[in-house]
């Protein structure tokens, strides 16, 4: 079995409500479900063990440093803190266990702030755009590298 875990920064709590034009109607609830009965379908082996979501950037550091040693993979969307977060670039640099960064829109295609990721050289990867399919298919990546 391997064990994932998925990490969701400030502001997802409103996933459904917040700017649907832009992160669709689905909740973070319906996310999580939807990623957890794919994976079933897909790979019975992995197991989303742990998913949370943080407004507090000392929570996430705090969850990255307990699953970053515990996990096989964390799938981190950092909200805005992938923008300018040096804490949160510092905690995956200290940790073990491989890390994607997932966001549900393309930042690229947004305000200039969002082109900018001060996480992504530390992350094993980054999947952007793909709404809620980044948090599935990075959950496969992180298990199919060794
Ligand atoms: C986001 C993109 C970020 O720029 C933004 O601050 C978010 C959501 C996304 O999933 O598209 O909060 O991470």
């Amino acid at each position: 079995m391997k064990h994932i875990a998925v990490l969701n920064g400030p502001n997802l709590n409103l996933l459904g409500k917040r700017e649907p034009e832009i992160y669709g109607t689905e909740t973070l609830d319906d996310i999580r479900r939807w990623v957890e009965t794919e994976l079933k379908a897909i790979d019975p082996d992995i197991d989303v063990s742990e998913w949370h979501q943080y407004n507090n950037e000392g929570d996430m550091i705090d969850a990255i440093h307990r699953h970053g040693f515990e996990q096989d993979g964390i799938v981190l969307n950092p909200g805005a803190w992938s923008h300018y977060s040096y804490a949160l670039r510092d905690a995956i640099a200290s940790v073990e266990t491989p890390v994607i960064e997932v966001h549900l829109s393309n930042p690229h295609a947004r305000e200039e702030f969002r082109d900018r990721s001060v996480i992504a050289e530390v992350c094993a990867g980054r999947i952007t755009g793909l709404g809620k399919n980044g948090y599935l298919l990075a959950c496969l990546a992180l298990t199919r590298t060794e």
